[in-house]
């Protein structure tokens, strides 16, 4: 297809692609729409992958104020992982930090560029309750957290959030891991009947993918989680699909410690930063 064609953009439908009440300068802004507010393939995509996350997401945010109110305490916080250009927190904020008046959202991301773009396009937007922090998730340190978000945060970084949540207490965590390679390599070196099901890269690259989200889940489980798996949205808008949604109900869960450790036994493999 000629590329001028493949660019080709077209005003969104404000009922399918826009919310009720989202900011058209904003997402002027952030590129997402264009100057003459058109969405390409691309954009559109991403858009929806956002959007879906903020649908998902609301329940926790919802909660969280109200358990907020009810101590009398200001926040609540949310804090965004691997945060890129921030989309996702710029929405969340848009839609539901900037009507509730009240409450922080914090964006951690390790590319100063984008740091310094996003902190110019909150500026702008008036979002005070936004905060930037330059640098990785791992070194990422904060006051109370109550939700931790991370959308495509690359290879181990969704680790690392897993990680950041237990350190700062979050109540809540959505993750949506994007690719993993650690885990696969890992494989590469187990041997043994098991080794059949990621012979060829392909698979060892899915399988390394697969077991990675279902030890990252158990292991918020051993955590005292409870967690839902499931898809954020159709595949025609991400190949990284799986939304791990947890939420906080007890200390810690031994039975589910117990099957991380088999499992990660068994298959001889399983994420470094997950560790007891
Ligand atoms: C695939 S992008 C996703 C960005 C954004 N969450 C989104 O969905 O639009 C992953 C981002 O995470 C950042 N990143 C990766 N590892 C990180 C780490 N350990 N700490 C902080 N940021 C990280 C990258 O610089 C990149 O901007």
């Amino acid at each position: 297809m000629p590329a001028k064609l493949a660019q080709k953009s077209h005003k969104p439908d404000p009922v399918s692609d826009l919310w009720p009440g989202q900011s058209v300068a904003l997402l002027k802004a952030l590129h997402i729409l264009t100057h003459n507010g058109g969405l390409n393939a691309d954009s559109r995509r991403k858009l929806k992958q956002v959007q879906h996350l903020a649908r998902l997401v609301k329940p926790a945010i919802d909660a969280a104020l109200a358990e907020r109110d009810l101590k009398g305490e200001e926040g609540p916080v949310l804090a965004d992982l691997g945060a890129g250009k921030s989309y996702l927190g710029f929405i969340l904020y848009d839609l539901y930090f900037g009507p509730a008046g009240r409450g922080r959202v914090v964006a951690v991301e390790s590319r100063s560029e984008l740091v310094a773009t996003a902190r110019k396009i909150a500026a702008e937007s008036g979002f005070d309750r936004m905060d930037f922090v330059e640098g990785t998730i791992a070194r990422a340190a904060m006051g109370a957290v109550d939700i931790v978000t991370a959308l495509h945060a690359c290879d181990t970084a969704s680790d690392e959030a897993i990680l950041f949540a237990l350190k700062h207490e979050a109540k809540y965590v959505a993750l949506v891991p994007c690719c993993q390679a650690e885990v696969a390599k890992e494989l590469e070196e187990v041997k043994g009947p098991l080794a059949q099901l990621w012979r060829h890269p392909i698979q060892r690259r899915e399988f390394g993918a697969h077991l990675s989200n279902v030890l990252r889940a158990l292991y918020l489980e051993a955590h005292g989680y409870r967690v839902r798996v499931t898809e954020l949205t159709g595949l025609e808008h991400s190949l990284k699909n799986e939304f791990i949604y947890a939420e906080r109900h007890q200390r810690s869960n031994p039975r589910a410690r117990a099957e991380f450790e088999k499992l990660a036994a068994e298959t001889g493999a399983a994420p470094k930063l997950l560790t007891f």
